[in-house]
């Protein structure tokens, strides 16, 4: 009895330890493309309160530059019926994505460097990065986003964007900042709603 804990514990720590290792190496692997964004998936809570308040229509498509884990596509996806993709190119958080969103049709998972991918498609557009990279975020977004599509990114800012609403979700752990935004419509014309 006691051999055989000391094998199950052993066993455990090694998975354990070797799967912290895969997981370091795949975010310093990934650093050159991710500039600081590194693999970290965003909180339960901080997902619900801003899907709460981006609501979307079944096939509405859902953007995540940057999924992780898929666990942003798999949400919009169970909670709207909209349709998901997420671009991702830490190995170890594409594969997490694949296997969460597996048999799911309205979800594609890409390995990809999302600064490739055009965004024109999107209705919503969800990141959680870094603020190094936000000042250039904001300018792929003018350039490639339609008027109305809504943008939700986690903890940063858009520089020189006026964001609809800032989050605050209601968690002394998780509280950080959400900003909403909406690309403006031409001048002349009406914004519509969230
Ligand atoms: C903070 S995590 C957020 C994950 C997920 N969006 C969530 O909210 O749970 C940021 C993710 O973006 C990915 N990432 C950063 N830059 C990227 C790029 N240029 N192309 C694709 N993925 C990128 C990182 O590998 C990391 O997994």
């Amino acid at each position: 009895m006691v051999s055989y804990l000391i094998f199950f514990t052993l066993t455990v720590v090694t998975v354990l330890v070797v799967f912290k290792i895969i997981l370091v190496g795949s975010i310093v692997g990934a650093f050159p493309v991710t500039q600081g964004a590194m693999f970290h998936p965003t909180a339960r809570i901080r997902l619900k309160t801003a899907l709460d308040y981006v609501p979307m229509a079944k096939g509405d498509l859902l953007v995540d530059i940057g999924c992780g884990d898929g666990r942003v596509l798999l949400a919009a996806a169970r909670r709207y019926g909209a349709c998901a993709i997420g671009y991702e190119i830490n190995p170890l958080a594409y594969i997490l994505a694949r296997m969460r969103t597996w048999g799911k049709k309205e979800i594609q998972v890409k390995y990809a460097n999302f600064w490739r991918e055009h965004l024109g498609r999107a209705d919503v557009v969800f990141c959680y990065l870094f603020p190094d990279v936000m000042g250039k975020l904001a300018e792929k977004f003018s350039r490639e986003l339609r008027p109305g599509t809504r943008i939700i990114s986690c903890n940063f800012p858009l520089p020189h964007w006026q964001a609809v609403k800032v989050l605050y979700p209601p968690s002394s752990l998780y509280g950080d900042p959400i900003y909403i935004y909406q690309v403006s419509p031409p001048a002349g014309t009406k914004a519509s709603g969230m």
